[in-house]
């Protein structure tokens, strides 16, 4: 059972459709996990859609729905961010650049830094390009607050030095640079969301972020105990995907120029592992499942959580969707989905 559209946009702030209808914005990697549910606020909203996607991390069904909805709202480019032509056709008299297309593996970055610079640093640079070309007047910039690093403050806050400590997290802060500096030098304004683990329907089990949800959700429908690393006291600001959104369209729609600010997006509640686990069971009916826990992993972080003061301040971004109530509509979409799964399964033996 997938989360009706409907559901997600009544949880937006509201008077923006006023202000995205009609609108036409591009959305960099709108075939993705949030990119595509941005995709689906912005054509309930009544938005023209151009996205450009390389579906290197996804799959055309992530936005058939959209295209089905709005076909003479929707455009889809498969092509990479770093192709110009390709570019500057996505972004033709767009107003707003959602910039969400990045290879989100942090092992991935690892294993390959230079892919990794490239698509995450230099693609960001050529979505900056081709939008200051076109004449956009703002470009959104999905940032990631893997740019705080080890930092062991809480909560984490804009002020605070960033440390990042992977490949990725050094891009995508680069990221940050890049749109303060064409905010400064070129007259288009930016404003970067630095995302705290987002999770919702559609987000694939291999995540490297909010793995954890999708993971324990698929081990306890399988009747599996899920693994904890550590002690599973760790703590994470687990935010729903409809508060990325609301942020990503409140961004696009302030009035007051943004001028290249970071901004932290997240639920500003700290939840320990264990207790996820527990959250998860309760709904799922399955508390008789013993967790499994298995040795730390090296390099993990163990606490973070956001705050969101400036956000509220610099766009009205409020994290409406609670852990609990995103959990419980994240949960019956993967249920859902592995009861399809299961039935297709018997249809074919
Ligand atoms: N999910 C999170 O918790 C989280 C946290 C922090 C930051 N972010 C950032 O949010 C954005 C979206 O993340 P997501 O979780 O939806 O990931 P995702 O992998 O589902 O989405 C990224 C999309 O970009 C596309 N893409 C990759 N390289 C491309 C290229 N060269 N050209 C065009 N398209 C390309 C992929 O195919 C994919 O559809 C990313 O920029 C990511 O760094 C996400």
């Amino acid at each position: 059972m997938s989360v009706p559209t409907h559901q997600a946009v009544s949880l937006l702030p509201t008077g923006l459709a006023e202000q995205i209808a009609g609108r036409r914005v591009c959305v960099t990697g709108g075939a993705g996990f949030i990119g595509g549910h941005l995709v689906d606020a912005l054509v309930s909203l009544g938005a023209l859609v151009t996205v450009i996607d390389d579906l290197s991390n996804a799959s055309a069904r992530n936005i058939a729905q959209a295209m089905d909805r709005a076909p003479d709202r929707v455009r889809f480019i498969q092509a990479s961010i770093l192709d110009p032509d390709a570019m500057s056709r996505a972004v033709e008299g767009v107003q707003s650049v959602f910039h969400l297309a990045a290879l989100g593996s942090v092992p991935m970055s690892i294993e390959d830094p230079a892919r990794n610079w490239v698509v995450n640093a230099t693609g960001s640079m050529r979505v900056l390009q081709a939008a200051q070309n076109a004449g956009a007047q703002r470009v959104i910039y999905s940032a990631s607050s893997s740019a705080y690093g080890n930092n062991p403050d809480l909560p984490k806050c804009e002020s605070m030095a960033p440390e990042p400590e992977s490949p990725y997290a050094a891009a995508k802060y680069g990221g940050e640079s890049l749109m303060r500096s064409w905010a400064a030098c070129y007259g288009i304004d930016t404003i970067s969301l630095r995302y705290f683990n987002i999770f919702g329907s559609r987000q694939a089990a291999d995540s490297a972020y909010a793995a954890v949800i999708p993971a324990f959700v698929t081990r306890y429908l399988n009747a599996q105990s899920p693994i904890i690393y550590g002690s599973g006291e760790q703590t994470r600001d687990f935010t729903h995907v409809s508060n990325a959104v609301a942020a990503n369209l409140l961004a696009a729609v302030a009035d007051e120029p943004l001028r290249g600010q970071v901004v932290n997006i997240g639920a500003g509640v700290r939840t320990s592992i264990n207790t996820l686990a527990t959250m998860i069971a309760e709904i799922l009916g399955t508390t008789d499942i013993k967790i499994q826990y298995a040795p730390e992993r090296v390099g993990e972080v163990l606490h973070s959580v956001s705050c969101v003061d400036l956000a509220k301040a610099v766009i009205g971004y409020e994290p409406a969707t609670t852990l609990e109530t995103g959990l419980a509509q994240t949960i019956e979409w993967y249920a859902g989905e592995y009861a399809k799964h299961a039935a297709s399964q018997s249809e074919a033996s």
